[in-house]
């Protein structure tokens, strides 16, 4: 054993040992997933119209329509359960369906203020102004039919009237049908988010790409603020906010 530690630091040096060693029981690096994250302004002039196929509706989703959302699941999103919904409904969330022409659910959408759960105890916190879409999800049998765009188009009409300018939604990268879905309401690429996990941690990187700053806001906002303590948590948001209508960018100047 002695003779094989010699032969090691014969190799490589006392500095070179350390490293190895540091290697071995180091910090582990992996990144576990990339996001990417698109915004749409409200306001825009030429905003593009997708409207749902004809007969079809929208409309806030009620505690008596988890059956059907329980029903709408994918590895992309989160299954709807009784508890889910009334936690988030609790925090202001809202849930809009599309409805078809024979009352099936066909589409879902969550209708984030405020905030937006991004991995742990990480979050976005949004301004006042930008909304954030997140589990939207179509039906299996109806997808490819413009059920989603037609749904966050109509959405896109419907919270402006609670002072919504913005909306922000995050995309996993390898997740064609929704870039494309979201790509043909007019939303642009305005960051990347990589979760790494290192040893037994997350940690969550937001990058701003250079070039138009309007979503720079975005990495500011990035934050661990899930703590157990509520009062801090708010104590942290007000602090947040307030730094943020003093210092950032309002997203509209898009
Ligand atoms: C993503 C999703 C919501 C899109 O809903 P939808 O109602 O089917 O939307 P669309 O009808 O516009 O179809 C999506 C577009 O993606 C295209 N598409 C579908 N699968 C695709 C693929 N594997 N690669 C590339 N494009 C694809 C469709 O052809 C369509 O584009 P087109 O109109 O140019 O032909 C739906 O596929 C879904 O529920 N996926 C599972 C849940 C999910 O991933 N949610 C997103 C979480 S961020």
């Amino acid at each position: 054993m002695l003779s094989r530690v010699r032969d090691v630091v014969r190799r490589h040096g006392l500095r070179g040992v350390a490293h190895l060693a540091v290697d071995r029981v180091g910090p582990r690096q992996r990144v576990a997933a990339v996001y990417v994250w698109y915004a749409i302004d409200l306001e825009r002039a030429d905003r593009p119209q997708n409207p749902l196929p004809e007969g079809f509706v929208v409309r806030e989703a009620t505690i008596a329509d988890v059956a059907s959302m329980q029903q709408m699941t994918s590895a992309h999103t989160v299954t709807i359960t009784e508890e889910v919904m009334r936690e988030r409904v609790l925090n202001g969330v809202k849930p809009w369906l599309a409805i078809s022409d024979d009352g099936r659910v066909a589409g879902l959408s969550w209708v984030f203020t405020r905030s937006l759960p991004l991995r742990g105890r990480y979050e976005l916190v949004l301004p006042d102004d930008v909304a954030g879409f997140e589990d939207t999800v179509t039906s299996r049998e109806m997808r490819g039919r413009g059920i989603a765009p037609g749904l966050l188009t109509q959405l896109g009409d419907i919270l402006p009237r609670d002072g919504v300018r913005a909306i922000v939604t995050r995309i996993d990268v390898d997740n064609a049908a929704s870039h494309r879905a979201v790509q043909k309401l007019g939303f642009e690429e305005c960051a990347r988010m990589r979760v790494v996990t290192r040893d037994w941690r997350t940690i969550v990187q937001m990058v701003v790409p250079p070039g138009d700053r309007s979503y720079a806001w975005m990495t500011g906002q990035v934050e661990r603020t899930r703590s157990p303590n509520p009062l801090g948590r708010a104590l942290r948001r007000a602090t947040t906010r307030r730094d943020a209508a003093s210092g950032s960018e309002p997203p509209r100047e898009r």
